[in-house]
């Protein structure tokens, strides 16, 4: 595959078409090396990607966000970029010690304020759009967010999403290991409405991980909190 970047330099990649790793909805996913990865869109991006959003959130480089690359046009037009690539570990969110769930969050909130602070709000971000990695939780897949000159409501926007996020990491890992969402209960409660209860935002002001921090009450693993 061959790319040009915005001065027209040329980058050919030896891979074919079928050979991405992962894909998306509007998307597919190759590695090119180690540590690196090729994203190439399948349609036409002109109506939701925002080259001034992707220059933003390269230039600001945080470390719960993947690591943007080279971004290549065709027409004018974005076509792929390249970034870093981010292994998945093989252990459940679950089976983390807590602190995991506690310093990503806490890292990714700040993270969200800085995004909002720079006019940037999320968008399209959900639980597929996070990497849970052995170390740390990065986020990918910033091509629909949005500009938002309103910046207390891009973070009231952002802080929700990352919760939704988080939510949806820890039912996509309870669902793995057969649990029954809608119907298994926890403190008189199903098991859906007591994620909703851990990661629902209203808009406090204080850091959401501080928050989740009491509602964990001392587990050493989110597993604990399951009685599974
Ligand atoms: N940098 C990356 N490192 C590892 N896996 C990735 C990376 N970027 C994307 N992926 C994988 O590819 C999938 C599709 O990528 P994504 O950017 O979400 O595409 P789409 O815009 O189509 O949703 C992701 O859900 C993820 O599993
Ligand atoms: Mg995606």
């Amino acid at each position: 595959m061959v790319f040009y970047d915005k001065e027209g330099n040329k980058y050919s990649y030896n891979i074919s078409k079928d050979s991405y790793f992962d894909r998306g909805r509007n998307a597919k996913v190759y590695k090119i090396c180690d540590d690196e990865c090729l994203k190439v869109l399948n349609r036409d991006p002109s109506n939701y990607f925002n080259e001034k959003v992707y220059d933003i959130i390269k230039y600001l480089s945080l470390d719960g966000l993947v690591k943007l690359g080279i971004p290549f046009y065709i027409d004018g037009k974005i076509k792929a970029y390249t970034m870093e690539y981010l292994e998945k570990t093989k252990i459940s969110i679950l089976d983390m010690p807590t602190e995991y769930t506690l310093d990503n969050l806490a890292r990714l909130h700040k993270e969200m304020v800085i995004l909002a602070n720079n006019n940037i709000e999320t968008f399209d971000l959900y639980y597929r759009n996070a990497i849970v990695g052995d170390s740390n939780i990065k986020l990918i897949d910033f091509d629909s967010f949005i500009i938002n000159r309103d910046k207390d409501s891009a973070l009231y926007h952002n802080i929700g999403s990352l919760l939704y996020v988080f939510q949806g990491l820890y039912k996509d890992a309870l669902k793995n290991i057969g649990m029954d969402i809608e119907n298994e209960m926890i403190n008189n409660m199903t098991v859906k409405n007591y994620l909703s209860y851990l990661f629902g935002y209203t808009g406090y002001k204080e850091d959401p991980a501080k928050v989740l921090e009491r509602k964990l009450v001392k587990t050493k693993t989110p597993r604990e909190l399951f009685n599974i």
